[in-house]
């Protein structure tokens, strides 16, 4: 029995690289997404012509078009509606969702952040892990919440913190795990092996009810394709 893909629509304001590497998983006919569209609020984004270039919908909610927050919000809404999507992925998305928008969407609205959460939550989390003197560093899928970078974890990839690394290499390491990361863990959302219940992620993996936060490091991601593989990454 083939089963139904999810609709997922990507949200982004800059560059679209973590766009990309979803629209590039979903090419294939077993991932259990399709994107439907992309929506921005940045009409000078980057990422719209990677969306264009592969032949997906895209919306522009510029800021500035509307009166205030709740009249750009309802627009988005609207716009999810119209794409009919079940699942919204945030990918560099620089605009913080209401409480209410985040409510109506719980469990249903994944964010991807550049740093092993809950460390460094906000910007420019490269400059200041390397600040803190830091040996692993990272990046984190979660369900997204009313507090900014919160929420139950769903996935995370470490990387090292290497001698003479700057902002600019060490961002490289990370977003290469993001790329890798991103679709991994819609993909586990997506097949309903990860849910949000409560203020945790639930895993339905085999033989357990509940399982804590999964860290993946990078150099397992490859194997990972199903739950039951990451069963063997998990104690
Ligand atoms: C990524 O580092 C992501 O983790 C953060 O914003 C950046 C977006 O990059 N939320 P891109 O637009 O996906 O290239």
């Amino acid at each position: 029995m083939t089963r139904q893909r999810k609709r997922v629509v990507v949200l982004i304001s800059g560059r679209g690289s973590n766009m990309a590497a979803l629209i590039e998983a979903a090419k294939e006919g077993a991932y259990p997404a399709e994107i439907v569209g992309v929506v921005t609020d940045n009409p000078g984004a980057e990422g719209l012509k990677i969306a264009e270039a592969n032949g997906l919908p895209t919306e522009t909610l510029a800021r500035t078009d509307f009166p205030n927050r709740p009249a750009h919000e309802a627009a988005l809404e609207e716009t999810l509606r119209g794409f009919d999507a079940e699942i919204v992925a945030l990918a560099g998305y620089m605009r913080l969702l209401s409480p209410a928008f985040v409510g109506r969407w719980a469990g249903k609205l994944l964010n991807i952040h550049p740093a092993l959460l809950p460390c460094f939550t906000g910007l420019d989390t490269h400059r200041r892990a390397l600040e803190a003197g830091v040996r692993v560093h990272g990046c984190t899928v979660h369900f997204v919440t009313a507090a900014m970078d919160d929420g139950p974890i769903v996935a995370q990839a470490a990387v090292p913190v290497l001698v003479g690394d700057d902002e600019a290499s060490l961002s490289a390491r990370v977003l290469k795990a993001e790329h890798r990361l991103y679709p991994m863990a819609l993909a586990l959302v997506c097949r309903d092996e990860a849910s949000m219940t409560g203020n945790g992620t639930v895993f339905a993996l085999p033989g357990t009810e509940h399982n804590p936060r999964i860290l993946v490091s990078p150099a397992f991601s490859d194997a990972i394709q199903n739950v039951e593989d990451l069963a063997r990454f998990t104690p």
